[in-house]
C-alpha cells in the first residue's frame, strides 16, 4: 500500500506542485485546503498530469474539529507537509492578527494531532525571510536569524521555534524546516502554476501579466541599491525543483535517515539574479518586450540575498536542476495557458 501523506494548502501554488511530485514518486496524497487563496480546479490539473486525483477535503486547518475528522477519515497518515499559511508580506502588516491566527493555530493544531495519530514526520514551509539582510552572502543554515520585519516573517520564525520545542519535548516524530528562497515558474505541462488573486505582489506574476498585456507597466522597485546594476538580488528557484525537495525530505524522515530530530535546509539555486537581469532574461527567452519603469524602493525590501544550498545538496541529496531560462519560460507558458482558458 502506498504511503499516505497529508498536504495542507494542497491546492496552493507550492502545494499543488508538491502533490504532483509526491504522486509521481508513489505516495498517496490527502490534500486539504480552505480554498481561501486557491481554486478547486487545481485538482483537475494535478489529475491531468499524474493520472491520479488526490484525495481532497475542504478544511480550514485552524478548525481543530474539522482537522481531526480528516485524520479519522484517512487513517495511517505517515507524514504532513504544511503549506497552509497566509503569505503576503504587505497584508500581514495590515492584518497581523489574521496572520498570527492562521499560521500559528494551524501549526499548533497539526502538531497536537500528530502523536495522537502516529504521524512520524513533519515538513514545514519556512522562508529565507528569517535571515533578514544577512551580513555575509551566500547564506547557509547557520547564519543568525535577524529580527523579523513583518508579522508574516515573524510567524515563520515563531513556527520554527514552536516546532523545535515540540519535537524536543515529545519526540515521537521528526521535522524538517525548509527555508525557501524565491519560488517561481510553473509545471512544464502548463497545467498548474501560480494563481495570484488580484494585483500580484510578487515579481514574476507581475512580469508575466505585464507581458500578457493585463498590466500596462511593471515597476522596478529601486535601482540605487549597492548591487552591480542597482536593483535587488534574489535566488529564484523553479517551483518543481522546490517541490522535489519535499519528496526528499519526507523520504529521509520516513526511512529513519534524519541525523537530528529537526533538520533545516535552505532551498535555493545558489545563484543571485537582479530584477533587471530577470527582466532581460525573460525578454530573451520569450521574445516578448516588457514595458517597465524604475520607481522608488519598496519599503521593507532586502537588498540582496541568495542561498548556499550545500547542505541540501549533500545531506538531502537534492539539487535545483532547472536553468533560470527554463524557469522563466515555464512561468510564461503558464500565463499563456491562463489567457487561453479565461472565460
Ligand atoms: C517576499 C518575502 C518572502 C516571501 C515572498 C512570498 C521578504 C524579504 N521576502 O519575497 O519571505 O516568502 O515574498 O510572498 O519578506 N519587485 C519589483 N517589482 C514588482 C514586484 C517585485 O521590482 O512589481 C522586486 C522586489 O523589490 C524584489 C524582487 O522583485 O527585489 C522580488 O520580489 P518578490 O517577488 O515580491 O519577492 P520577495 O520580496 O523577495
Amino acid at each position: 500500500m502506498a504511503t499516505r501523506i497529508l498536504v495542507t494548502g494542497g491546492t496552493g501554488y507550492i502545494g499543488s506542485h508538491t502533490t504532483v511530485e509526491l504522486q509521481q514518486a508513489g505516495y498517496e496524497v490527502v490534500s486539504i485546503d480552505n480554498l481561501s487563496n486557491s481554486n478547486i480546479k487545481v485538482l483537475d490539473g494535478i489529475e491531468a498530469i499524474t493520472g491520479v486525483r488526490p484525495l481532497f477535503e475542504q478544511v480550514d486547518c485552524t478548525d481543530m474539529q474539522a482537522l481531526k475528522a480528516v485524520f479519522e477519515k484517512y487513517p495511517g497518515i505517515k507524514a504532513i507537509i504544511n503549506f497552509a499559511a497566509s503569505k503576503a508580506v504587505g497584508e500581514s502588516v495590515q492584518k497581523p492578527l489574521l496572520y498570527y491566527r492562521n499560521n500559528l493555530v494551524t501549526l499548533l493544531n497539526l502538531l497536537d494531532l500528530m502523536p495522537r495519530y502516529g504521524v512520524e514526520g513533519f515538513v514545514f514551509s519556512s522562508s529565507c525571510t528569517v535571515y533578514g539582510q544577512p551580513d555575509h552572502l551566500p547564506v547557509n543554515e547557520d547564519t543568525p536569524i535577524k529580527p523579523a520585519t513583518s508579522p508574516y516573517g515573524n510567524t515563520k520564525q515563531i513556527c520554527e521555534e514552536i516546532i523545535n520545542d515540540a519535537v524536543h519535548a515529545e519526540a515521537p516524530y521528526k521535522a524538517v524546516l525548509l527555508r525557501y528562497f524565491n519560488p517561481i515558474g510553473a509545471h512544464p505541462s502548463a497545467l498548474i502554476g501560480e494563481l495570484p488573486l488580484g494585483v500580484p505582489q510578487n515579481l514574476i506574476p507581475f512580469v508575466t501579466q505585464t507581458a500578457a498585456g493585463i498590466r500596462p507597466c511593471l515597476s522596478v522597485f529601486g535601482d540605487d541599491y549597492n548591487t552591480p546594476d542597482g536593483s535587488c538580488i534574489r535566488d529564484y528557484i523553479h517551483v518543481v525543483d522546490l517541490a522535489k525537495a519535499h519528496v526528499a525530505a519526507v523520504g529521509r524522515m520516513l526511512s529513519g535517515k534524519s541525523e537530528k530530530p529537526v533538520e533545516v535546509f535552505n532551498l535555493g539555486t545558489g545563484r543571485g539574479l537582479s530584477v533587471l537581469e530577470v527582466i532581460d532574461t525573460f525578454q530573451k527567452v520569450t521574445g516578448v518586450k516588457l514595458n517597465y519603469k524604475i520607481v522608488g524602493r519598496r519599503e521593507g525590501d532586502i537588498e540582496q540575498v541568495w542561498a548556499d544550498p550545500t547542505r541540501a545538496n549533500q545531506v538531502l541529496g537534492w539539487k535545483a536542476q532547472s536553468t533560470v531560462e527554463e524557469t522563466l519560460l515555464s512561468a510564461w507558458r503558464w500565463q499563456q495557458h491562463l489567457g487561453e482558458t479565461k472565460e
